[in-house]
C-alpha cells in the first residue's frame, strides 16, 4: 500500500520489508539512519523496545508506550527539525530519530470511518486484553466513553489494564467480565479468528451480539471471521481490521512525507494484496 502511494505521489522511494533480530534493533535502526532513509515502520516486539532508542518521543507514542513509526529528521540551519525528505541530501548534516505511534488512532479512525461509532459517552465490550487491547481499551477511554469491560482469557491481565484505566482516566467506568446490558460496540482484540475454525471469542451464554450495536473485529484475514458472521447474523454493524491496517500506514507515510497521502490508493493496493480480486468488506 505504501509503493502504491508512493507512486502515485511521483517520488522515487522504496517500502522495503525487512527482517530484524530484536537484539539488533539498535544496529539496524542506526543502519537505516547513516544510509538516509526517510523512515521507518516496526513490528512487534520491536515496538515496545524501540522506545528507548529513539532522541525523541512524539506524543502519541509516549501516551502508549510504543513506537511503530521512525521517522528521521534533519536540523536546518535556523535550528528547527524537519522531516528527512523535506531537505536537500547536501543540507542535511545532523539526523535525529522521532518516535511516533500510529496505531492507537488508526484503531479510533477506523471505527469512526467503518462503524460510524461516536464514543463519548458509550459503552465498549473489549475481547483481549494483549500488547493490541491494551491500547484499544485505553484509546477509547481516551476518547471518552463512559463505561468499558475487559474480557481476556487471562483475567490477571485484563485487570491489569482496567488499573491503568482507572488511573489515567478516572471518569471512565471499568469493569473485567461481561456487560450486564446492551453495548455500543464490541472489540475484538483477541488472535482468536485468524483460523476460519477457530470459535467466536467470548461467551455468548454470557453476553448475546444481539445486544451489541456494532462488533470490530481487528483481524482482517480471513475478511470475515466467526465473530463477524455471527455479528451479521444477530443484525449488528460489522467491520473488519482492514481499516484499522491501512490508516496506521497511511498516517506513517504522511509523517515522512509532511503532506496528505492518498488513502484511497492505498485501499485498494492493500485490498487486492489482500484479498486478490475478492471483495474485502
Ligand atoms: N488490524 C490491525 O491493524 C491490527 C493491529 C494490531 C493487532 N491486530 C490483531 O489483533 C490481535 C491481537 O494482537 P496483539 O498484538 O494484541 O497480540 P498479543 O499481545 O499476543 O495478544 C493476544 C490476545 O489474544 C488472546 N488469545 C490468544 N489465543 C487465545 C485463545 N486461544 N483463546 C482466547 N484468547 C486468546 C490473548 O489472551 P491471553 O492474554 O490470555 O493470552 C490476548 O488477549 C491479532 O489477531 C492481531 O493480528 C490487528
Amino acid at each position: 500500500m505504501h509503493n502504491a502511494a508512493i507512486a502515485a505521489l511521483g517520488l522515487d522511494w522504496r517500502y522495503l520489508a525487512f527482517d530484524v533480530r530484536p537484539e539488533e534493533l539498535r544496529q539496524a535502526v542506526a543502519g537505516a539512519q547513516v544510509m538516509r532513509f526517510i523512515g521507518l515502520n516496526l513490528t512487534l516486539p520491536h515496538k515496545l523496545l524501540a522506545v528507548d532508542m529513539m532522541d525523541e518521543l512524539d506524543e502519541s507514542a509516549r501516551e502508549w508506550g510504543a513506537v511503530n513509526t521512525i521517522r528521521f529528521e534533519a536540523r536546518k540551519a535556523d535550528g528547527d527539525w524537519v522531516p528527512l525528505a523535506q531537505l536537500p541530501p547536501q543540507e542535511a548534516a545532523e539526523i535525529r530519530r522521532r518516535g511516533f505511534n500510529t496505531d492507537a488512532d488508526a484503531l479510533v479512525r477506523a471505527l469512526q470511518e467503518d462503524l460510524a461509532c461516536n464514543f463519548r459517552g458509550a459503552t465498549v465490550l473489549v475481547l483481549g486484553a494483549g500488547g493490541a487491547g491494551r491500547v484499544a481499551a485505553l484509546r477509547l477511554a481516551a476518547e471518552q466513553v463512559k463505561r468499558l469491560f475487559l474480557v481476556n482469557r487471562t483475567p490477571e491481565k485484563a485487570k491489569t489494564v482496567g488499573a491503568e484505566i482507572e488511573r489515567r482516566f478516572p471518569a471512565v467506568q471499568v469493569r473485567v467480565g461481561y456487560p450486564d446490558a446492551a453495548v455500543d460496540l464490541i472489540v475484538n482484540a483477541t488472535s482468536l479468528g485468524l483460523r476460519e475454525t477457530d470459535p467466536v471469542p467470548m461467551d455468548e451464554r454470557q453476553f448475546q451480539l444481539r445486544k451489541a450495536g456494532a462488533v470490530f473485529d481487528m483481524i482482517y484475514q480471513p475478511a470475515e471471521t466467526p465473530l463477524l458472521q455471527a455479528a451479521k447474523a444477530a443484525g449488528c454493524r460489522v467491520a473488519n481490521g482492514l481499516g484499522m491496517l491501512l490508516y496506521q500506514g497511511a498516517r506513517a507515510l504522511e509523517l515522512w512525507v509532511g503532506q496528505a497521502v492518498p488513502v484511497h490508493v492505498m485501499r485498494k493496493a492493500l485490498e487486492e494484496q489482500i484479498y486478490g480480486s475478492r471483495q474485502s468488506r
